[in-house]
């Protein structure tokens, strides 16, 4: 997988989220965490919807799909509840040594 920059951990606090298009058919969103870093894909199994541009807590752990309200866990892309029901890929992000973050994908 090729490392692609999210952005500076400057530019990226705690408690937010930003969403990388890594291909034409691939967007990812990638979660800060108190300086954890999560990815999940930005579409939601469901219906396509935009995922990563929901709700989510950083304290649970939970991402919530703005179309129908499925909740998926960030750490594993689980589908927690419905009306979703099949896991969202998953990606490796850390902070790069120069301080950016960056996500396998
Ligand atoms: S598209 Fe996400 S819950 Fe329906």
């Amino acid at each position: 997988m090729p490392e692609v920059d999210v952005c500076p951990l400057a530019d990226f606090p705690s408690g937010t989220v930003r969403i990388v298009e890594v291909s034409p058919s691939l967007s990812v969103g990638v979660y800060n965490c108190a300086g954890e870093f999560f990815a999940i894909e930005d579409q939601c199994t469901h219906d396509e919807g935009p995922l990563c541009e929901g709700e989510f807590d950083c304290a649970e752990r939970v991402a919530i799909c703005p179309r129908h309200g499925a909740r998926f866990d960030i750490t594993t892309g689980r589908a927690l509840t419905l009306p979703a029901y099949i896991d969202v890929d998953t990606f490796p992000a850390r902070v790069r040594d120069d301080g950016m973050v960056v996500v396998d994908a």
